[in-house]
């Protein structure tokens, strides 16, 4: 009933028409994307101030990595490459028995937080490429509880996140994450999980706020790149100070700020969706198909839920038609799509208390709000119907949207700055504080994302 409904008025005026549910959660994000704007403009995340290249961890394993290294060099070694299927035509019986017993599959999306005494693998002292933003502990954030908890999964067990093995996997390889602020957030994970094991280095950065940057773990010759592309096709960014309010998003030409670079890459994860909640005007052959928040234009009034499913199912679209049909088995290049991370704003953004809670939702205490639940769907229909359209390319959805919906308590909140309530966040004058209650604190529920990660890989 719901495709029906976005189906019928993807693209007109159905404001007035909205189920009330559905308005409810429509007015609350229009709140939400102002809180956004600030963030997105005024804390754009800078680098972090620390020196990227990781001298702490780097020092501390020189001391262990003279015991250490003939023992990691057999263990990191890539593992031995699957069998086959022209193994099993020739009748090797082992093969046979391999490729005839996959593993379970398993569904990561569905399960529940418990609590998990293991520390995390990183933390604001060790890994040098936090963002600023992000870094929780150093600014002051007092409870550490948010760190012990692990997913798990309702029918089978999720790992826990193994650097050796995803290092395995990255080995000779290039991983690149496009996106958002949240895909940054999950590629900063994912470098800070990683240089728990071997050092990480910047080779390159590009752009203003370094929107485009490079890692290299030069020991297992693997590459992780960040690339910045909030609506994956092309768009021009709002520019409030220029008075500019709205996105102008072209649904009809690709972003080859990443799209040119995929030749080049192994495995890529993208993750848009908070941007299309933003004021924003989608261009389709010249003509405007979709207006989002537009009552200064004169341009109807329209969703975004249609055009982000444009926008998702064209780049799938045309990833395959450029890089599809290349490939033998084992050698199939991996497109994952991170689904919607929910933001948590209980109140005003830049009120204290913000997202104030200490601990997860307990299963069923928390339902997916409606806008929530429709980009999450829009993004496993997506994949699902990429799936399978060429040889050589293996789409996949990392189903993050209800474990990080069960996590009001993992985000920075007003720890986004060095100690906010000593005067390093009350620069509106007022004692207001701005709260992040969008991306995740680092170490932080968004570890669990690359956990999934992992096991998508492998
Ligand atoms: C941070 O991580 C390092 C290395 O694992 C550890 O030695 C240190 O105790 C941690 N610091 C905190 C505050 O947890
Ligand atoms: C290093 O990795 C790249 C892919 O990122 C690959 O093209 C290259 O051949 C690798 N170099 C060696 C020496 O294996
Ligand atoms: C607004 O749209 C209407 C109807 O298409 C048109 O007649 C009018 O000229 C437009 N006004 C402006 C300022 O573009």
């Amino acid at each position: 009933m719901v495709t029906n409904f976005l189906h019928k008025y993807q693209f007109q005026n159905h404001q007035l028409a909205l189920p009330k549910k559905q308005f409810v959660t429509y007015a609350v994000y229009a709140l939400i994307a102002v809180a956004f704007l600030h963030f997105l403009l005024f804390y754009p995340a800078p680098a972090s101030e620390k020196p990227v290249v990781a001298a702490r961890v780097q020092e501390e394993e020189v001391a262990a990595a003279v015991s250490a290294r003939v023992n990691a060099r057999e263990q990191l070694l890539p593992p031995p490459p699957p069998p086959r299927r022209r193994d099993v035509a020739l009748g090797n019986p082992q093969a046979m028995e391999e490729v005839a017993v996959p593993p379970p599959p398993c569904d990561y999306s569905d399960g529940e937080w418990v609590p998990d005494a293991r520390p995390p693998l990183y933390n604001g002292t060790s890994c040098g490429t936090i963002k600023d933003g992000q870094n929780c502990m150093a600014h002051g954030r007092p409870d550490t509880g948010y760190h012990y908890w692990r997913w798990r999964p309702r029918q089978c067990d999720l790992p826990a996140f193994s650097p050796e093995a995803f290092l395995r996997w990255l080995h000779n390889k290039h991983l690149a994450f496009v996106g958002d602020s949240l895909a940054r957030n999950q590629a900063e994970s994912l470098l800070c999980l990683l240089a728990s094991r071997s050092p990480t280095e910047l080779v390159h950065r590009d752009g203003e706020e370094n929107r485009f940057r490079r890692f290299a773990f030069r020991e297992f010759n693997a590459t992780v790149s960040v690339l910045w592309s909030p609506f994956l096709v092309k768009a021009t960014e709002k520019a409030e100070r220029a008075g500019v309010r709205h996105n102008h998003v072209f649904l009809d030409a690709f972003d080859e700020r990443w799209m040119s670079q995929l030749g080049a890459v192994d495995a890529a994860v993208l993750s848009v969706g908070h941007w299309f909640l933003l004021p924003g005007v989608y261009h389709d052959g010249g003509r405007v198909v979709a207006c989002h928040d537009c009552a200064d234009l004169n341009h109807t009034e329209t969703d975004f839920f249609g055009a982000f499913r444009d926008a998702v199912h064209r780049t799938l679209a045309e990833v395959a038609r450029r890089h599809g049909g290349g490939g033998g088995a084992g050698e199939e290049k991996v497109v994952a799509l991170t689904t919607f991370s929910p933001a948590h704003f209980e109140g005003d953004w830049d009120k204290s208390g913000a997202c104030p809670k200490k601990r997860p939702y307990r299963p069923g205490e928390k339902g997916l709000g409606y806008t929530e639940a429709e980009m999450r769907r829009t993004v496993v229909e997506a994949v699902r119907a990429a799936a399978g359209s060429v040889s050589g390319l293996r789409f996949a959805a990392l189903d993050v949207t209800a474990l990080a919906n069960l996590r009001p308590d993992g985000h920075p909140g007003p720890y986004m700055r060095k100690d906010p309530f000593g005067g390093g966040g009350g620069e509106t004058g007022d004692g207001r504080v701005p709260n992040d209650c969008v991306h995740w604190c680092m170490p932080g529920p968004v570890d669990t994302f690359n956990e999934i990660l992992l096991q998508t890989l492998r």
